[in-house]
């Protein structure tokens, strides 16, 4: 046992201990509780490192009354209730409307509540299945993916999803329906994806996705294109 959070606060707690003469079963107590405090931050990094996050956004940016989505809806997602329930999550909407930040500042509650999170697009989902099926670890690459507590699949649609697309996504999808919580964003509502996807997978995929899922809508004009209008996208350079 290293113990490095516990050593690393010991000199201080020790020296805080002999001023204040503790009792000696409060300062194993405490330095014990550092140990536990350093090592769970460090899990969180961790988790927050190998989710793979495209931006980093949380709620601290996220302004709750500029959203479409309804604050009560807002506020009871956050609570996390439905991941634990294994719900899924569809937001849909037209673009800069806030889909992924808020999924992703969702998912970064998510972490600091101990779950794990990991996030594709579905192109990254597409070429990371891709990869195990050239190595034969189709099955194995699903599994570890469904580990986490919630997955997530961006940007469903912004791109023509063929056949590797429609599959990997029904991997996933169907490897955690009923077990994980999965969360997509897509200009399409999903009932629409069989636009973009082969029909029939498509079907299969949406079924399992929608049958346990909250549907929210974002509607509105673009935030990028708002903040690009009113001069704010952007330092001033001079
Ligand atoms: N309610 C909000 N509060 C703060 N920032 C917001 C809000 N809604 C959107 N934004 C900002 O607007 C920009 C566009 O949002 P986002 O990337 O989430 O859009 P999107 O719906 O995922 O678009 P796309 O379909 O093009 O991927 C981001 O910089 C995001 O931080
Ligand atoms: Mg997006």
């Amino acid at each position: 046992m290293r113990l490095p959070y516990l050593r690393k606060a010991a000199p201080d707690i020790l020296a805080t201990a002999r001023a204040q003469r503790w009792d000696p079963a409060e300062v194993v107590r405490v330095l014990l509780q550092e140990e536990v405090v350093g090592r769970d931050a460090a899990t969180r990094r961790m988790r927050r490192k190998t989710a793979n996050f495209p931006t980093g956004k949380t709620f601290s940016s996220w302004r709750s009354e500029e959203s479409s989505i309804p604050v009560a809806t807002q506020n009871a997602l956050m609570t996390l209730e439905w991941i634990h329930r294994r719900e899924n999550l569809a937001v849909s909407g037209a673009s800069g409307t806030g889909k992924s930040h808020f999924v992703e500042a969702l998912a970064h509650v998510a972490i600091e509540a101990d779950l794990r999170v990991s996030w594709f697009t579905l192109e990254t989902l597409t070429a990371t299945i891709g990869k195990a099926k050239a190595d034969g670890s189709v099955a194995r690459t699903v599994a570890k993916i469904c580990g986490c507590d919630l997955v997530v699949v961006d940007d469903i649609g912004m791109l023509p999803a063929g056949q590797d697309a429609a599959e990997a996504f029904y991997r996933v999808v169907d490897a955690a329906y009923e077990r994980r919580s999965v969360a997509v964003t897509s200009n399409l509502h999903p009932s629409g994806f069989d636009s973009i996807m082969p029909k029939t997978l498509a079907t299969a995929t949406v079924d399992r996705l929608l049958h346990h899922s909250h549907l929210v809508a974002t509607k509105g004009d673009s935030h990028r294109l708002a903040e690009a209008l009113a001069g704010k996208g952007v330092q001033p350079l001079v």
